[in-house]
């Protein structure tokens, strides 16, 4: 039975790949991304995130079978915060009642490897008392001292510790909505392909995120683990961050961390 799906980060790499296989299968998806999408809104904001999920629930008429949250950014500036953190949270936040009225709801969003990597603990704090304002300060001040790359990880690692406590509540698993990440390593997308014009970044990349089974990953892959995610056939997977990364987290992690 065709279901509507609402996508953030549609018009480009793994969101895109998302959208065209759940059209490809007959889904109705609405699209949420800055431009060429139903729905242009920048989740940066408080105001595009109000405007995206009021716009969603008009198009699904309060009735959402499934949310993926792809939209982010990789940039070492307090954006990845605002963009990767607290525009997916509060479009969680925001459309979880109109999923708690379809029949087989499904959410997920995109972490990634870098999740397991140094954090700003003082931000993934901010982030998870849902203080956005200290987070940025906060952010600043890592920007500030050099360190504005590890923003990104913390953005992600804060998402999926959200994750994990959230999806195990009445809100979530009592309401029948099961709520998991995947974590990707390193994804062949707009986002990283200008990346790949500097050897020396490559071999920056390569040693942090080593990948022995296949290598980097095409976003149709991570895209089809989120297809079967959200899919009705998925009734007891919740909380779960699932690493589609070719081996790194279990290359990277103690092999007792499972
Ligand atoms: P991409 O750059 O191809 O797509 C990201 C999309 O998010 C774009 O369409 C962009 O317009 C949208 N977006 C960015 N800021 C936004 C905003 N303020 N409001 C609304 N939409 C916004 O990147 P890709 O690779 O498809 O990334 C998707 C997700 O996967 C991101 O969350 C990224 O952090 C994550 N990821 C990507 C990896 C990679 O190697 N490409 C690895 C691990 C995670």
């Amino acid at each position: 039975m065709a279901r509507t799906i609402a996508v953030s980060g549609s018009a480009s790499g793994i969101g895109a790949a998302l959208a065209r296989s759940l059209r490809a299968q007959g889904d109705e998806v609405i699209g949420i991304d800055l431009r060429d999408a139903e729905v242009c809104a920048d989740l940066a904001e408080p105001a595009g995130r109000e405007l995206a999920v009021r716009s969603v629930l008009d198009l699904c008429g309060g009735v959402l079978d499934g949310l993926v949250l792809c939209a982010g950014v990789s940039v070492f500036t307090t954006l990845t915060v605002k963009v990767n953190y607290f525009g997916t949270v509060a479009l969680l936040d925001g459309l979880r009642p109109a999923l708690a009225e379809a029949d087989a709801p499904r959410a997920a969003v995109v972490a990634s490897i870098a999740g397991t990597q140094p954090q700003e603990a003082d931000v993934v704090a901010a982030c998870l008392e849902g203080d956005e304002a200290r987070a940025v300060s906060l952010g600043e001040k890592t920007v500030e001292r050099g360190a504005g790359y590890s923003l990104y990880p913390s953005s992600k690692g804060a998402l999926a510790q959200w994750l994990r406590r959230r999806s195990v509540t009445p809100e979530w698993a009592g309401a029948g909505i099961p709520l998991n990440a995947v974590a990707p390593g390193i994804v062949l997308t707009p986002m990283t392909v200008p990346l790949f014009a500097d050897e020396g970044m490559v071999e920056l990349m390569n040693a942090a995120v080593p990948m022995p089974l296949h290598g980097h990953s095409e976003p149709e892959v991570i895209a089809e683990a989120l297809r079967w995610l959200i899919s009705p056939a998925n009734t007891h997977i919740t909380g779960q961050v699932i690493y589609v990364d070719g081996g790194a987290e279990a290359t990277l992690r103690a092999p007792e961390l499972f």
